[in-house]
């Protein structure tokens, strides 16, 4: 299938790192994106704790996501965040099924299911992350185990506007400095543009599937002109203004 050029997004994920300390690097970043083009998105996933104070001096061209919600709109679910309580603090986005909210939460792909269809009723972009681990990369599983994880985890999409974003996330790769070859990227996501059509149709289309796992200033560039990379999910390297930055300005050049 031939691809459709997208509008790349370049994701932060902050994970568990930040207080109130770390807005300056934001308003660092705001000022620096001043001078840039906006002809591609930007977006960060603060911890829930600074997505308020984020969305107040973020600006026009920053978006502020959530790194996960509930499947529930509201109730006794303590310690828990709705994913419109996020969209009422100001996120648009929000990641779901992160290998490490796979992992420390037990969170399986039908409940990550259920958490994108509460992120699309509530407004929000979710954010769908897939990806094998080392001893299926190397056993030759790969492509089972995203197309395996990708159909259970997708949600229904209830509009024509309805749209889900895809992070392919090997975890092998995540906060390890190690990344897959261009042409192993290039194969999955491939697959899962493949995967989006069955499921959703035309919509698919226009679905960006971001990169994530150890991308930073020095292979960005190199990572986001693979065909059907519409972008990066970024941990590490988006903690510090100035390498975020780096990997935008190779998203608008
Ligand atoms: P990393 O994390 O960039 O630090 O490897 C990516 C992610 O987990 O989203």
């Amino acid at each position: 299938m031939g691809s459709v050029m997208l509008r790349t997004l370049i994701a932060g994920n902050w994970k568990m790192n930040g207080t109130r300390d770390a807005l300056e690097e934001v308003k660092h970043l705001t000022r620096a994106l001043e001078s840039l083009p906006r002809t591609a998105d930007i977006l960060i996933c603060p911890p829930a704790t600074l997505i308020m104070a984020m969305a107040s001096i973020a600006g026009a061209h920053l978006k502020i996501g959530g790194q996960s919600c509930h499947a529930q709109i509201s109730g006794a679910h303590t310690g828990d965040i709705s994913a419109d309580m996020l969209r009422d603090a100001g996120a648009e986005y929000v990641i779901v099924g992160h290998s490490e909210r796979r992992d420390d939460h037990a969170e399986r792909s039908a409940y990550v299911k259920a958490q994108g269809q509460a992120a699309l009723q509530a407004g929000l972009k979710p954010i769908i992350c897939v990806g094998e681990d080392y001893n299926q990369r190397v056993r030759g599983e790969t492509q089972d185990v995203i197309d395996r994880i990708m159909r259970k985890s997708l949600p229904d999409l209830a509009s024509e506007q309805d749209a889900v974003i895809i992070a392919y996330e090997p975890k092998w790769a995540i906060g390890t400095g190690k990344v897959p070859t261009p042409d192993e990227i290039g194969e999955v996501h491939t697959l899962i543009r493949r995967i989006l059509a069955d499921r959703y149709g035309r919509q698919a289309q226009t679905m960006p599937i971001l990169y994530g796992g150890s991308m930073k200033p020095g292979n960005a560039s190199e990572i986001l002109g693979i065909e059907d990379v519409n972008g990066g999910l970024i941990g590490g390297a988006s903690l510090k203004a100035e390498d975020f930055i780096a990997i935008y300005k190779q998203a608008v050049s």
